[in-house]
């Protein structure tokens, strides 16, 4: 699997499978809008893992005004999970911040989202925080920062 993975930028393209996965891993997904926005404006943060010409899972990047890098959104097709997809995009993501002088990076992750946290903290990111009523349901979501070695 990982062999046949390729992890490359996305193209306007690849949006509708984009979407497609969005919808399967969120239970309030962004619009199909947002994701033009962040192509437009973040392009080399907005990563696609593709395998047998499918895409099976994207992350999006963006950095915010202090230059802190952050994760926008990241989900893998519910049928290629566990298979090392999600921790290739996000490292490729957090590659590319590195080599454009980003040090430090951002996310929020759901507390209830078992998965996503076990990958953040076996990649080195740590909950500082939490933002309370984070999601439209009134849930809270955890604040991680990883700081980028040299
Ligand atoms: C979170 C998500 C992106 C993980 O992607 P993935 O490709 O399945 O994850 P990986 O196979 O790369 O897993 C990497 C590590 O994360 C952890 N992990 C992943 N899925 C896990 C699960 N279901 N339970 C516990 N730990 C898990 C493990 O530590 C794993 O390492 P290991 O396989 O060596 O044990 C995926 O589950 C997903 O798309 N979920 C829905 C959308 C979502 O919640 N996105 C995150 C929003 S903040």
């Amino acid at each position: 699997m990982e062999d046949d993975l390729n992890v490359r930028r996305a193209r306007r393209s690849d949006l509708r499978e984009i979407y497609l996965i969005e919808v399967n891993s969120f239970p309030y997904p962004y619009p199909i809008e947002a994701f033009l926005t962040f192509l437009i404006l973040y392009p080399q943060y907005f990563l696609v893992a593709e395998h047998n010409n499918s895409i099976v899972g994207y992350v999006i990047g963006s950095i915010d005004s202090d230059g802190t890098g952050h994760i926008i959104s990241l989900a893998v097709h519910p049928s290629y999970r566990g298979k090392g997809v999600g921790k290739k995009l996000l490292l490729t993501v957090e590659k590319i911040m590195k080599e454009n002088g980003i040090h430090r990076i951002k996310l929020e992750v759901s507390i209830n989202n078992k998965a996503a946290l076990a990958l953040y903290k076996s990649v080195g990111y740590k909950v500082v925080g939490m933002e309370r009523s984070y999601y439209p349901d009134g849930s809270d979501a955890y604040v991680m920062f990883k700081e980028l070695s040299n």
